[in-house]
């Protein structure tokens, strides 16, 4: 705990001889353009992702960032961000090497848990021959990240809540984005909506987007299997 607060009085002390006025500022009011929603995993914080300051994303993090139909707490925070806030930007942000991808894929126990990464399995499951058809663990470990973004953002233009503000005409864009825990780069994954019809044409769109590529992917790596002597 000692690390905790010594931590913080060091950031705090930063933060005003870099900027007198920040933390008044930010007392006074946030308007963040960006809502994320994010995997609760320790390196996906997302302020510094996106080498913004507080105040500028509005977040909520679970496991493995989904967006869940009747999650209460996910739906209240983006009703908070998007009614109340305004923001123009809603990102759904999966990352490489996710635990709880990694979990359902896998049919790993790891306790309670495994009830909340049953929506990810029925993901897996809708794309079983495409994930049996890559060539090794990690490669069918990032598509289902992918898989798993693309599905999540489509739900949070599904909610009443994105649908009522479209319906109202408020500019709310839903993207779907993936983080290299590798390189520390954000990639976008094309999902960009602001209608629901444009929604399911740029999932489906980005879906075939995915295995395209994954499939490219393996049969080049075959190829070059089979070239080497
Ligand atoms: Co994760």
């Amino acid at each position: 705990m000692k690390t905790l607060f010594e931590g913080n009085r060091r950031w705090s002390e930063r933060m005003r001889e870099a900027d007198p006025g920040f933390f008044t500022r930010l007392m006074q009011q946030q308007t963040p353009r960006y809502l994320w929603i994010g995997c609760a995993d320790s390196r996906g914080a997302a302020t510094e992702i996106v080498d913004m300051m507080p105040g500028e994303v509005f977040v909520h993090r679970n496991l493995a960032n989904q967006v869940l139909h009747a999650d209460l707490n996910c739906l209240s925070v983006m009703q908070f961000a998007i009614d109340g806030l305004k923001v123009r930007h809603v990102l759904v942000v999966g990352h490489y090497g996710c635990g709880g991808v990694r979990a359902a894929l896998e049919n790993l126990r790891v306790g309670l848990a495994d009830n909340w990464f049953r929506h990810v399995q029925d993901i897996r499951n809708r794309h079983q021959d495409f994930l049996d058809a890559l060539p090794d663990d990690t490669s069918r470990l990032d598509a289902l990240c992918e898989l798993n973004v693309l599905e999540q953002a489509l739900n949070a233009c599904r909610t009443t809540v994105v649908q009522d503000a479209w319906e109202r005409g408020q500019t709310v864009e839903v993207h779907g984005l993936v983080y290299g825990l590798a390189d520390g780069l954000l990639q976008d994954l094309r999902m960009s909506a602001t209608s629901l019809e444009q929604a399911e044409q740029a999932h489906r769109q980005a879906l075939e987007a995915v295995r395209d590529r994954y499939l490219a992917r393996a049969a080049a790596a075959a190829a070059q299997g089979a070239a080497v002597p």
